[in-house]
């Protein structure tokens, strides 16, 4: 497995491009399902979780071709997805295992062919992980759902019917699932509860485009007037706001000054809250946010995830690095997923000084200076808080267990490279 070195004590300095949204690029590639007709998928990153994606949509028998565009200066892919006839239904284990997001081809697939077979997911790292909404939401719809030998087997005679359906917690997945299942549904359905992640936004965007009704985009409340065939689209996703929140942190820690190129910063409104309030200054452009830390003495500031549009869980572990080495106390609650603290005795090993109470609450104390260390990460978000740290830590650190930065994180050596680290990549095989 390959590993990253870094040497600490470096300002980073210049531009990074923040690239397209992974978060929002597997919904919406499963979207494609929808159809029969070639939809193209614009400012696709380059992730291996993509590349896992692409490779399950195969097996269903779509076609895909890709080629490579630069978009404001950027360079990324642009997609296109065919499924006229798919070959399978079923979504097998040893795909979804890599992937969870897998899950999205169970909505698309049930509405318009009216059969899937999806692997259960299981737990990770960060939690357990329950797909309960996506299911008895699909229930609600008249769909026939059981599990067998760990796969969900669901079935609908005819098409899904619309439903009433409340969904007990703001599900970001399950919200896409039945979103892009109810567009082909028989009638209205209304979403309860539903996620407002930005996410959720390009995803409504674009099925309006292939000739979904839908209502209620940014709100809790989601109404889907069923349509009988959805049809071929062109569509540009957003900048990724969690790879830009991520070199936003790294700008701080470093005391430098990152333009982040293409970033959004309506997505981003609390956590670059959070940064003014620990000193740094934050400049809003038409296309970039700038984040000026030179001058910054930082301050601990309290942080508590939450749905959209309070602070994201899947910043939590970068923004508590901050706090590692802001001055004075910060409470850090992670209110989302029920683990998601597996940096903090990687940071403890690296000179931090964190107390864990409980599952869902950390008290940091800031310290001057973090040491380098060998540490290894359990999640994409934990690993690139490890890089955070080992960018101001005296000596070499290495991190280990780089594919999960490959999951989520596009060309992250060069990105920081570019802006003055001293970062590189030990392959497995040097
Ligand atoms: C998405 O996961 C993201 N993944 C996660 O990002 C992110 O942390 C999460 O949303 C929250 O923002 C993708 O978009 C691919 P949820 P998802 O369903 O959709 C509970 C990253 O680092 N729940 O919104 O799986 C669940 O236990 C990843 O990029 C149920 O109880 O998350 C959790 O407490 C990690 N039953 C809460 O809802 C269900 O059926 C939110 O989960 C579904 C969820």
């Amino acid at each position: 497995m390959d590993k990253i070195k870094i040497i600490g004590g470096n300002s980073l300095f210049g531009k990074v491009y923040i690239s397209g949204a992974k978060n929002t690029a597997l919904p919406i590639i499963c979207a494609s399902l929808l159809t029969d007709e070639p939809v193209t998928i614009k400012n696709i990153p380059f992730l291996s979780d993509i590349k896992s994606l692409n490779s399950l949509l195969l097996q269903l028998g779509t076609d895909i071709v890709e080629k490579q565009e630069i978009l404001n200066g950027h360079n990324t892919q642009t997609i296109t997805y065919h499924t006229p006839k798919p070959t399978s239904l079923i979504a097998p284990y040893d795909y979804v295992r890599k992937m969870r997001a897998s899950y999205y081809v169970l909505g698309p697939l049930l509405a318009k062919y009216g059969h899937v077979e999806l692997s259960l997911p299981g737990g990770c790292a960060i939690g357990a992980r329950p797909m309960d909404i996506h299911l008895s939401s699909l229930e609600q719809m008249g769909a026939n759902i059981e599990i067998k030998n760990g796969y969900v087997v669901a079935d609908i005679k005819g098409r899904l019917q619309g439903a009433r359906i409340s969904f007990h917690s703001a599900s970001v997945g399950a919200t896409c699932n039945i979103l892009m299942a109810a567009t082909l549904a028989q009638g209205t359905t209304v979403i309860e509860n539903a996620a407002k992640e930005p996410e959720i936004g390009d995803l409504i965007d674009m099925l309006i485009t292939m000739g979904a009704y839908i209502e209620g985009k940014n709100t809790s409340t989601l109404t889907i007037h069923g349509v009988e065939k959805l049809h071929g689209v062109t569509h540009q996703i957003i900048n990724d706001r969690i790879e830009a929140g991520s070199y936003a942190v790294a700008a701080a820690m470093t005391h430098g000054r990152l333009e982040l190129v293409n970033a959004n910063a309506e997505h981003l409104q609390t956590p670059l809250d959070i940064l003014r309030k620990t000193g740094v200054n934050v400049e809003i452009t038409p296309n970039s946010i700038i984040v000026d830390a030179q001058n910054a003495e930082l301050k601990g500031v309290d942080i508590y995830t939450d749905y959209y549009p309070g602070f994201p869980t899947d910043l939590q572990a970068q923004f508590m690095a901050l706090m590692c080495v802001s001055q004075g106390a910060a409470l850090v609650t992670e209110s989302i997923w029920e683990n998601r603290f597996m940096h903090v005795p990687e940071l403890m090993r690296m000179g931090a000084n964190i107390n864990v109470h409980g599952h869902a609450s950390a008290i940091v104390r800031g310290v001057e200076k973090l040491s380098a260390a060998p540490v290894m990460s359990t999640d994409l978000r934990a690993s690139f808080a490890l890089i955070l740290a080992g960018l101001v830590a005296e000596g070499e650190t290495i991190v280990n267990r780089v594919y999960h930065l490959d999951r989520g994180y596009e060309t992250l050596e060069e990105k920081f490279k570019a802006v003055g680290a001293n970062i590189e990549r030990i392959k497995e095989s040097d």
